[in-house]
C-alpha cells in the first residue's frame, strides 16, 4: 500500500480521504449537482450509487492495494473537493491518471492546479512513478486551464474514451514524464517557468472532436 500523505502549499492542502468526510462530502456533492454533473464519470452498466460512505470505502480499498491515492482538497482548512490518482501501475509503465473537482464556491483560487502539482510531484518523487496523465472533455475549458497552467503536454484525442454524464465521451489527453520537470511541477509553476505552448491543442484535433464518431 502507498502511504497517502498530507501536503500543503499556501491556502491549499491535500490529505487522505476519511470515512468521517462522508457527510460534508455528500453536502458539497449535492450542493454542486449542476456544477459537476456534466463532468462526472458514470457507470456504463446502469445507475450510479450516491452512497458516499461506500464510495469512500471503495477508494480506500483501492488505495490499500496500491492502485490509487484518494485525496480531499481543502481550501483554508475547509473541504473543497477531491483529487484522485487512479490506475497506478508500477514496473515497466510506472504511470497513473489524475482526476479532480472542487465545489463552485471554491473555484478560481488555484486550488486544483496546486493540488495537482502537489500530487504529481509526490507520485514522481516519492512513489517513483514515471508518467502522469490527465484526460479532459474538449468542452471543459475550466479544466483545460488547469493543465495549461501546469504545462502538462498535449498527447492526443481519444475517441469515446470515458463514460461521463451518461455516455462515452471524447477526451483530450495530457501527460508529463518525470524527466521533463527535474525541479518538480509545483516549483516550475511558482517560478513562472511553465512552457506556454505545452498544452496547446492542434486545430485538427479540435475539429475532429466536433465531428460525430463513428462517422
Ligand atoms: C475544472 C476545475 C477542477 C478547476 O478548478 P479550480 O480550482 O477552480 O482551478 P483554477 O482556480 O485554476 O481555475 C481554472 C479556470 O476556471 C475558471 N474559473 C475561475 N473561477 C471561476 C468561477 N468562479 N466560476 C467558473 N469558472 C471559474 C477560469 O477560466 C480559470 O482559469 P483562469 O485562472 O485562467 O481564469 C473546477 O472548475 C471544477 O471542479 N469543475 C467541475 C468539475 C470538473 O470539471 N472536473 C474536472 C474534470 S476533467
Amino acid at each position: 500500500m502507498a502511504i497517502i500523505p498530507t501536503l500543503r502549499e499556501g491556502r491549499i492542502t491535500i490529505r487522505p480521504i476519511r470515512l468521517r468526510d462522508a457527510r460534508p462530502l455528500e453536502r458539497e456533492l449535492l450542493d454542486n449537482r449542476g456544477w459537476l454533473r456534466q463532468w462526472e464519470a458514470t457507470n456504463p452498466r446502469g445507475p450510479m450509487s450516491f452512497d458516499t460512505r461506500a464510495s469512500i470505502r471503495a477508494l480506500q480499498s483501492n488505495a490499500r492495494t496500491g492502485q490509487g491515492l484518494p485525496f480531499i482538497i481543502e481550501v483554508d482548512g475547509e473541504l473543497a473537493g477531491q483529487l484522485n490518482v487512479s490506475g497506478i501501475a508500477y514496473g515497466s509503465t510506472s504511470s497513473a491518471s489524475t482526476g479532480y473537482w472542487v465545489g463552485e464556491r471554491f473555484a478560481g483560487v488555484g486550488a486544483t492546479p496546486t493540488a495537482v502539482a502537489l500530487a504529481t510531484d509526490y507520485c514522481f518523487q516519492q512513489l517513483g512513478l514515471h508518467r502522469m496523465e490527465i484526460c479532459i472533455r474538449p468542452e471543459n475549458d475550466k479544466s483545460l486551464r488547469v493543465v495549461a497552467k501546469l504545462g502538462f503536454r498535449y498527447e492526443g484525442l481519444r475517441r469515446r474514451f470515458i463514460h461521463i454524464n451518461g455516455d462515452w465521451r471524447d477526451h483530450f489527453c495530457f501527460a508529463l514524464v518525470a524527466e521533463e520537470i527535474p525541479t518538480g511541477v509545483l516549483r516550475r509553476w511558482l517560478d513562472g517557468k511553465v512552457p506556454t505552448d505545452a498544452a496547446l491543442i492542434p486545430d485538427g484535433d479540435r475539429d475532429a472532436a466536433e465531428r460525430p464518431f463513428p462517422a
